[in-house]
């Protein structure tokens, strides 16, 4: 008898032309916000125009009192630690499951990054953070993975209780809440990246949250040097000598990066409630009994859905691999259901054991193994990954990847040996 599995040679579930999934969506009045940017000005130097507008709207959307915009993410983590402090000889607590930008930043500021474990949803865990600490350390820094928030609350008692600095990368979480407080609101500043399939996407970008009035002109000083520095640093602040160079970097955001940033997050909410419905009717579908685990959350936290993660619990498939159960899926037609690769344990990254190729004057210890983490080595190891729709239309193509990965849950068995 011959298998229905399409990796077997049967028929796939889905047939619809790839991508199934594109992001950010652009409607006419993206479109329309560029053109206008066009006419408004390409290249800003100071707080005004749409850099203005969309940092107060950044400010009021996340009830916070400072938003400086960024080039990246990357740029928005870098200028963050260093506003807060993070120097040479320092030590940062970062969650061993992230993207790696959340850590990298801090080589450059001879800091090292200590990694933490992870809890079930990937997130850090709380318990295994205090074990890290040293008289060296002076932050946390928490990713809310794929959207979903980490246990935020219980990081911040923490990091009151050993008087550590709390830093958020909320890249991933852009209007995510827990108990309605919005996720890079929890600590003395939160950075995120508005790069391409990112909740808020700005084609790329990134900004910097703060209520601290220090870590806001200290983020100026790193990389808005000149005119923002000078207009917003008031005068009888010791630091507003510096001005005009500030630190001599330089990671202004594109105007009509920041022009279609302010046309998306006019939506955002709507993208983050349809998204929610989805989700939920993905995980009512998928029956946690038949080895496929959707990451879910307390009733008080509100993930972003970045992405919705589904554990691979082996034991369940008579010894098959996740690798052999994702290529099956694939060849369903499931193109978007994904497994996670350069987002991964950083231990398991060369820059993360040997950086003295590339950070010769790092002074720092760094020489992680794999092996090291291993619930995050498991968690990454484990996760499949779906982006989550959210337009109620997308609903029959979501049917038919529930219905591909129940195809691929009931002939499993073929796929052995
Ligand atoms: C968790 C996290 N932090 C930081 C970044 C870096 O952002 P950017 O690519 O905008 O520099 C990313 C990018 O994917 C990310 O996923």
């Amino acid at each position: 008898m011959t298998s229905p599995l399409a990796l077997l040679g049967g028929k796939p579930v889905i047939d619809q032309q790839t991508p199934h999934f594109s992001w950010p969506p652009l409607p006419d009045s993206a479109t329309a916000a560029v053109l206008d940017q066009l006419d408004e000005g390409i290249s800003i130097y100071d707080r005004s125009g749409v850099i203005a507008r969309l940092e107060d709207a950044l400010g009021d959307y996340f009830d916070a009192r400072h938003a400086v915009l960024t080039s990246s993410g990357t740029a928005a983590l870098y200028s963050m630690y260093a506003a807060c402090g993070i120097g040479p000889g320092d030590e940062v607590i970062v969650p061993a499951y992230t993207f790696f930008a959340t850590a990298t930043p801090l080589l450059h500021l001879g800091a090292t990054p200590v990694l933490a474990d992870c809890d079930t949803s990937g997130n850090i865990d709380p318990q295994d953070v205090p074990r890290r600490i040293t008289d060296r350390t002076k932050a946390i820094a928490v990713t809310h993975m794929w959207g979903m928030p980490a246990q935020i609350q219980t990081l911040n008692r923490l990091a009151d209780g050993y008087g550590l600095q709390l830093l958020e990368d909320a890249s991933h979480a852009h209007g995510a809440s827990v108990s309605g407080k919005k996720v890079g609101t929890f600590g003395r500043a939160a950075a995120f990246s508005m790069n391409g399939p990112k909740p808020l996407s700005a084609g790329e970008g990134g900004f910097v949250l703060t209520d601290d009035d220090e870590v806001y002109h200290r983020v100026l000083l790193h990389g808005q040097y000149n005119k923002r520095c000078r207009n917003e640093i008031p005068a009888d602040i010791e630091l507003s000598r510096y001005a005009v160079t500030g630190m001599g970097l330089k990671h202004r955001i594109h105007p009509i990066a920041a022009a279609i940033g302010l046309e998306q997050l006019s939506h955002l909410d709507d993208y983050l409630s349809g998204r929610q419905r989805i989700a939920e009717y993905i995980g009512e579908k998928l029956d946690p009994e038949l080895g496929i685990t959707v990451t879910w959350h307390e009733p008080e936290v509100q993930p972003s859905w970045y992405g919705l993660t589904m554990r691979y619990e082996t034991e369940f498939f008579d010894g098959v691999s996740v690798e052999r159960f994702h290529a099956a899926l694939q060849a369903e037609g499931c193109d978007e259901i994904d497994r996670p690769g350069s987002t991964c344990p950083l231990n398991l990254l060369p820059l993360f054991q040997d950086p003295g190729p590339l950070f010769p004057a790092f002074t720092g210890k760094l020489a992680y193994a794999p092996g090291d983490y291993p619930r995050a080595e498991q968690t990454h190891h484990a996760t499949l990954k779906l982006p989550v729709w959210h337009r109620d239309e997308d609903l029959p193509l979501v049917d038919r990847y529930i219905e591909a990965i129940y195809k691929v849950i009931a002939h499993h068995a073929d796929l052995k040996g």
